[in-house]
């Protein structure tokens, strides 16, 4: 396994960033809720005049389309979990709104085709809002008038591999607004219906393919994949009219860039953002139809060096200590994740953070005195590399003596032993990279390739990742929310299979484990491996270990296969102790040199331990690397090794727990 470098990439990086919007999703916007209560009392109002004979049906046909526009707005930051950070808020409101525009799919099924379109836009193969974006001239207000029919084509040919709930909660709609038709038909309320919502609906659903479609992708060459900054435009001038009228959606480019931030902030991130969009070359046109380069664009603004910044990637470095070393470190916070695993958040001080840094995918040793007995357990860190925020998620285990202590009585301000962080579970990253990763991960195997994951996406701003992850039920899976988070906000980059072993009503093809017959599946079809620079494999030993023979099967170099493995390993010796020679062990740790003599049978991490109580160690089975040392002089057999990779072997470092010493003298280095 490789390591991650802290390399000088800043001007690189720089160039590659995708800018930081700026723009957290809200705890509530109320623009957007705003907007919706209008809509709804707009449509009530418009409704009752026309029965009541108030106003003239034309007129409840203009509002009731401008209801169907703006409901739309609603339904599409719904769909993106802009509306609100607390995650229903935006499945109740979008509902509530989706009944305007499309009645006849269920909102998660719209939301399904919408990321689809975020994920491929432009592609014709594969972006579902090419039928209304791209065709001859003459057809497109007959597109744009039949959209939501090709969606529903469009799901139907994807039928089987969408969720059953999400299946039902359609068919139940589309009931239902049938039904509503033929009553209305039955007693003679068509007319009424039509002038309501029928038309009025249909002007709509034109508009919208029109404003939030066609203008934005027409014309553009580049796909989301190829370029993403030119994949969608930005339509500049004659903001004061054209933002309230299109909700922002002449900034669309922005929406496609940071999918997460609200309707009415696009302008706002632009500005922001604009000297590093334009230096991206992102599409850019009047709100004539006039194409822009960046000179052009500034030109025509000058404002030359007036607006934007950008925001450098900051390139995680790794722990400062020359091997794990352990610190008396106050809790932050302990706080759920599922009914059976729990995050422990630890408030590093200031001056140990360097020494608390960490890549994606290291971990930490835990150490706490639970009634008199010495309590040592190994957790991967389940932050991104790139915040300065430690955390390691606890799953219970039963009887677990650790676990149960996390579980019920760590509190926040309590004080544990915690490692400074190790492991190269990860791989090099660059801002330049433009690689496809694969995690396969289960169960509280999640936790390091979590890590793995966010810091990819935040740092490799072309690079994609899919996570295949498994599960007893989706109330077990641990960081669902977030991982549904990151999926709205990097629609076009990360996709997130889940893989259940107990959810009856799970998609049917993704129900069980992930084993050999699924993985062979999947890489005959979808996760073709030549398309797939480097794996990350975590979970259960047979897991994970059946998912790396399977992979090598499938011809991958095994060289891109990063496995972590934390439980179900044997520390059992494969020889016994008598093959075992003593030895006298001289090794140095934290700058100091200490000499031992090693009994026959025993490890080096033994003998170190006798003299020095700080030699490093957590899971002494030769899985977490955190005895790691380099051997100088002498030679050693190790027992097993699930830790250390090819260049770390071939460079001469050892697991001092695995190591037992075939020379009289050995020589090893903790520090080096
Ligand atoms: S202590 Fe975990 S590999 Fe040695």
């Amino acid at each position: 396994m490789s390591t991650v470098d802290a390399v000088d990439t800043a001007p690189a990086a720089e160039r590659h960033a995708l800018p930081d919007p700026g723009e957290p999703v809200p705890k509530l916007a109320l623009p957007t809720l705003g907007i919706y209560l209008g809509a709804v009392a707009a449509f009530a109002a418009s409704t009752s005049a026309f029965i009541t004979g108030v106003v003239p049906f034309w007129v409840t046909i203009l509002v009731n389309a401008a209801v169907t526009f703006v409901m739309f707005t609603v339904v599409h930051d719904a769909v993106h979990y802009s509306i609100s950070s607390t995650r229903w808020v935006n499945g109740l409101v979008g509902r509530l709104a989706w009944v305007f525009v499309v009645p006849i799919l269920a909102l998660p099924a719209f939301g399904f085709i919408h990321i689809e379109h975020h994920r491929h836009a432009n592609d014709d193969a594969n972006d579902p809002d090419t039928f209304a974006s791209h065709g001859k001239t003459w057809q497109l207000p007959f597109r744009w008038a039949t959209v939501e029919y090709f969606y529903g084509s469009y799901y139907l040919r994807r039928l089987r591999s969408r969720p059953v709930a999400e299946v039902a909660e359609t068919g139940v709609l589309l009931t239902a607004s049938l039904a509503g038709l033929i009553i209305a038909i039955l007693t003679g309320n068509l007319w009424t219906l039509a002038v309501v919502f029928l038309i009025p609906q249909r002007i709509g659903i034109v508009f919208l393919a029109w404003w939030f479609d066609w203008l934005p992708h027409h014309g553009l060459e580049d796909t989301q994949r190829s370029n993403r900054y030119r994949a969608t435009r930005a339509r500049v001038g004659m903001e004061w009219l054209f933002t309230p009228l299109m909700l922002s959606q002449n900034y669309h480019l922005v929406h496609h860039l940071h999918p997460s931030v609200p309707f009415y902030r696009y302008v706002k991130t632009w500005k922001r953002n604009e000297e590093a969009y334009l230096e991206r070359e992102a599409a850019i046109s009047t709100v004539f139809g006039q194409q822009l380069n960046p000179e052009e664009f500034r030109e025509w603004k000058e404002l030359n060096n007036r607006l934007g910044r950008v925001v450098p990637v900051h390139m995680p470095a790794r722990s400062s200590a020359t091997h794990s070393k352990l610190h008396r470190i106050p809790v932050a916070a302990v706080d759920p994740i599922t009914a059976d695993s729990t995050m422990v958040t630890f408030a590093v001080p200031e001056e140990l953070r360097d020494e608390f840094r960490f890549a994606p995918g290291q971990h930490v040793t835990v150490v706490t005195d639970l009634g008199g007995v010495n309590v040592r357990r190994n957790y991967s860190i389940c932050a991104p590399a790139t915040r300065a925020q430690l955390r390691i998620a606890v799953k219970h285990i039963p009887g677990g003596a650790f676990s149960g202590f996390v579980a019920n009585t760590l509190k926040a301000g309590d004080i544990l032993e915690l490692g400074t962080p190790t492991g190269t579970f990860g791989t090099p990253l660059d801002p330049l990279n433009r690689k496809h990763y694969v995690g396969l991960a289960a169960g509280s195997g999640i936790t390091p390739v979590l890590s793995i994951l966010e810091t990819v996406l935040e740092i490799e701003t072309e690079s994609e990742f899919t996570l295949v992850y498994g599960n007893h039920t989706k109330e077990s899976t641990m960081f669902r929310i977030d991982l549904e988070r990151l999926e709205s906000r990097y629609a076009d980059r990360l996709e997130v299979v889940h893989v259940l072993s107990a959810d009856p009503l799970h998609t049917p093809e993704l129900r069980g484990i992930i084993d050999a017959p699924r993985l062979n599946n999947y890489l005959s079809t979808t996760l073709k491996p030549d398309q797939v620079d480097e794996w990350f494999l975590c979970g259960p030993l047979g897991m994970s270990t059946t998912a790396r023979d399977t992979l090598i099967e499938h011809g991958v170099d095994p060289d891109r296969i990063h496995l972590e493995l934390f439980t179900g390993f044997t520390t059992e010796k494969k020889k016994p102790p008598t093959d075992y020679q003593g030895a006298t062990l001289t090794f140095t740790l934290s700058g100091s040199e200490n000499t031992v003599e090693l009994a026959a049978g025993d490890s080096v991490l033994e003998a170190a331990l006798q003299v020095r109580k700080d030699a490093p160690y957590s899971c002494m089975g030769g899985a977490c690397g955190t005895c790691k040392a380099k051997l100088l002089t002498g030679d050693v057999v190790m027992d097993q090794n699930f830790a250390l990779g090819r260049a770390e072997l071939d460079a001469g470092y050892i697991l001092t727990c695995q190591s037992h010493p075939t020379t009289d003298q050995v020589t090893v280095d903790y520090d080096a």
